[in-house]
C-alpha cells in the first residue's frame, strides 16, 4: 500500500539476501523507519519486540529470519538453531509456526550449500502467497460490503479491532484488505476504528493507514463499540485472526470476544478475515488449547506517545505500586462468527465447511 503516496511492502530483502528492510512498527504513527536486520536473532528480536507484528508478517519474518540465519551458517545445527530462535518469539500466531514449518520441509533435505539461496527464494514465495491470498481476501470481503451498500443505500460503516492491515500482512492486510478494495470501488464507507489498549494497533496501526490511504475513519475508545452498534452505527464488524481453530473459534486481539458479544447481541454481522495460514486444523477448541501469550505489565501501567513539542514520551497511567495483568489475545467462539472470510470464500466457522473449504489442510 502507499506511504506520502510511494507504494511499499511491509517487509522486502536487499538484492544479495544479506539483509532484509522492515517498516519499524513500534515507531508509527509518529516516525516511518526503515530497519534492517541481517542475523536470525535480529528477525527474531523484531518478532519479540513487535517492530513487526501481526500474523501473516510474523510468519513472513520468521521465513526470512531462517534465511538470514542459513547465510551464517547452513548445517542441519544451524537450521535447528535459528528454527528455535524464531519459533520461541511469541507463542498465539500460527502463521509462525506454520511458516517455519514449510521452510523446514523445503530446505532440510537440500545439501547445505544449497540452503540460503534456496531459503530466500521460499521466502519471497511465501510474501507473494501472502499477498495473493490477502487481495483474494479482499475480493469475497468486498461482497459483503457491496451487499451492505446496497441494502443501506448509503455510507457502510464497518468496526474493525487492532491492525488487520497491510501493516500486519505483506501486503493489503486481512481485515482491511476488503475496505481498500471497497475504496476502490467506490462504495462510500467509514471505519471506526477500535483505539485497541495496551499497545494501540488500532490508534497508532489501523489510523495510519486509513489516514495514507485517505480512508474515512474515526478512532474510538474500546469500550464504544457496544454502544455505536445500540444505535444502529455499524453495519458490519472485520477483524482479523492470529488462529483460528478446525471449528471455527477464532483468537485475536484482546478485546475482539467483547466486540463479538455486543455485535450478537445487536444483530450486527461479526467477519473474521482469515487466510488459510492463520487456520489451525489441529485444534478443535479455541479457548482451551490455543496459548495465549502473556505480555509485559508495563504496556498497561504505561503509554507511548508524542508530546505537543514534538518528543515521545512514555507515561505512567498507574500508581507505582499497582501491578497489572496483560493477557494479549482472547478468544472468540464460533457462535458469535457470522463467517470467515477465507482466500477460497466466506466459510462458515464450523469443522465440516472448513474441512470442505481447505481439504488437503483439514486432512494434514
Ligand atoms: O499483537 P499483535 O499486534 O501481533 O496482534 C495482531 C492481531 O491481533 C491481528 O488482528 C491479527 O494478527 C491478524 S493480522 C492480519
Amino acid at each position: 500500500m502507499r506511504v506520502d503516496g510511494k507504494h511499499y511492502r511491509t517487509i522486502w530483502p536487499d538484492p544479495d539476501g544479506a539483509a532484509i528492510s522492515i517498516i519499524d512498527q513500534t515507531r508509527l504513527p509518529h516516525e516511518f523507519i526503515v530497519v534492517k536486520l541481517e542475523t536470525a536473532a535480529a528477525a527474531a528480536a523484531a518478532i519479540k519486540d513487535m517492530k513487526v507484528r501481526g500474523a501473516p508478517l510474523i510468519g513472513v519474518t520468521a521465513a526470512y529470519g531462517l534465511a538470514l540465519g542459513l547465510r551464517q551458517d547452513p548445517s542441519d545445527a544451524g537450521l535447528d538453531a535459528a528454527m528455535s530462535l524464531l519459533k520461541a518469539t511469541r507463542p498465539t500466531a500460527v502463521n509462525l509456526s506454520w511458516a517455519l514449518a514449510d521452510m523446514g520441509d523445503h530446505l532440510r533435505p537440500l545439501p547445505p550449500p544449497a540452503r540460503f539461496e534456496a531459503a530466500l527464494a521460499r521466502a519471497a514465495a511465501l510474501a507473494d502467497a501472502d499477498v495473493a491470498l490477502c487481495a483474494a481476501i479482499g475480493d469475497h470481503g468486498l461482497a459483503l460490503i457491496r451487499a451492505a451498500a446496497g441494502k443501506k443505500r448509503g455510507t457502510v460503516n464497518i468496526l474493525t479491532h487492532c491492525n488487520a492491515g497491510w501493516l500486519a500482512a505483506v501486503d493489503w492486510g486481512t481485515a482491511t484488505a476488503p475496505i481498500y478494495k471497497a475504496q476502490q470501488a467506490g462504495i462510500p464507507l467509514h471505519v471506526f476504528v477500535d483505539e485497541t489498549r495496551p499497545r494501540n494497533q488500532g490508534a497508532s496501526l489501523t489510523a495510519w493507514e486509513l489516514v495514507q490511504q485517505g480512508i474515512s475513519h474515526q478512532v474510538i475508545v474500546d469500550n464504544a463499540g457496544g454502544h455505536l452498534m445500540q444505535h444502529g452505527g455499524i453495519d458490519l464488524v472485520i477483524v482479523g485472526t492470529d488462529r483460528t481453530t478446525a471449528t471455527g473459534d477464532v483468537c485475536n486481539k484482546i478485546g475482539t470476544y467483547l466486540k463479538a458479544l455486543a455485535a450478537k447481541d445487536n444483530d450486527v454481522p461479526f467477519y473474521v478475515a482469515a487466510p488459510s495460514p492463520s487456520i489451525d486444523f489441529s485444534l478443535a477448541d479455541g479457548v482451551k488449547e490455543i496459548p495465549i501469550e502473556e505480555r509485559a505489565a508495563s504496556e498497561v501501567t504505561h503509554m507511548r506517545g508524542v508530546t505537543e513539542d514534538g518528543r515521545i514520551a512514555s507515561v505512567r497511567l498507574t500508581p507505582k505500586a499497582t501491578p497489572a495483568a496483560n493477557p494479549g489475545f482472547d478468544v472468540t467462539p464460533a457462535r458469535l462468527v457470522t463467517g470467515l472470510i477465507t482466500e477460497r470464500g466466506i466459510i462458515a466457522p464450523q469443522r465440516a465447511a472448513l474441512a470442505a473449504a481447505f481439504p488437503e489442510r483439514a486432512a494434514g
